[in-house]
């Protein structure tokens, strides 16, 4: 497995490989990785005959600027991993070379629409950090596929919105969340959770399975399933942002007709902000 900092160096043999009549599957990340983030690996792994991963803490989409400061660093391990998973490449730049204009003047990409609502709504200027480091390490890279975690399904939308704005040759391909055995969704934010915290964080999970179960069986109620969902999690010791049941594609609010529903909930426990979601 071969590292590079250095874009010209990644680019170089990416170039070569794409010359060859090779595909390359491509991974974001921002490090810290799990095995969520090792399961895209392995679907890259299965989708193209050339695997790479970038681990890159982009400090523009953090709103708050703790979080980022905060943001764990287990590059060592994260390579181990990689290299035991078989990644073809690892590239993880500098945030100089990343931004050579200074991450303040950066022209960031603003997709509108989906992007204001629920996580963007909570984390103003979120995706618009999101869209500009994945559009320029898509333009880098240039992979024939990218794969991104259901995990953050927000997210996978707005980089489909992303693809299809600027026309780019790519296929985006979603990987169902990889959860713990108590049902939490792996997170890089885990590993920040106190004993007690984490004995707690599978409340979220719960909570959207109890909604899930309540709407396989006919309550069409979404509004009180959300409240109560809200409450039960408050009582649990957590400060929700949303529990909200939506239109699969548009993320929009729930209609009684919408065929495919998702429930998306965020929450905070302690200083540890969790997203999770579930599909109905
Ligand atoms: P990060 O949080 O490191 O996640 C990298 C990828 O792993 C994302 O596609 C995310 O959805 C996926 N992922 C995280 N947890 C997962 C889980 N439990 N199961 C399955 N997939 C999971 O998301 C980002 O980084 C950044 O926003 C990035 C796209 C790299 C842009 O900076």
């Amino acid at each position: 497995m071969q590292n590079f900092s250095e874009i010209k160096e990644m680019q170089q043999q990416c170039h070569s490989w794409r010359n060859n009549g090779e595909t390359i599957s491509f991974v974001p990340t921002m490090g810290c990785l799990h095995a969520g983030h090792l399961s895209l690996v392995q679907k890259a792994q299965s989708t193209a005959d050339r695997v790479v991963v970038s681990i890159f803490v982009n400090p523009l989409q953090f709103n708050d600027p703790a979080d980022f400061l905060k943001y764990p660093n287990t590059l060592e391990d994260d390579l181990r991993k990689l290299a035991d998973t078989g990644a073809d490449l690892v590239f993880t730049p500098d945030a100089s070379a990343f931004y050579p204009e200074g991450e303040n003047a950066v022209e960031q990409i603003e997709l509108g629409g989906i992007t204001s609502i629920l996580e963007g709504a909570h984390r103003p200027g979120h995706f618009a950090g999101v869209a500009t480091v994945v559009k320029r390490l898509f333009d880098l890279v240039q992979p024939t596929n990218a794969i991104f975690g259901e995990k953050d399904f927000q997210q996978l939308i707005v980089i489909k919105q992303l693809v299809e704005k600027f026309s780019l040759n790519i296929d985006v391909i979603g990987m169902p969340t990889s959860r713990e055995a108590d049902g939490l969704a792996m997170s890089s934010r885990n590993l920040r959770l106190s004993e007690e915290e984490r004995a707690k964080a599978s409340e979220i999970f719960h909570q959207l399975h109890a909604i899930k179960l309540e709407l396989t069986s006919g309550n069409c109620d979404f509004l009180q399933l959300e409240q109560k969902a809200c409450e039960n999690l408050k009582s649990a010791g957590f400060v929700p942002d949303y529990v909200s049941i939506c239109d699969s594609e548009t993320l929009l609010p729930a209609k009684d007709e919408t065929e495919s529903k998702i429930i998306l909930a965020a929450a905070k426990l302690g200083d540890i902000r969790l997203i999770d979601n579930l599909k109905v």
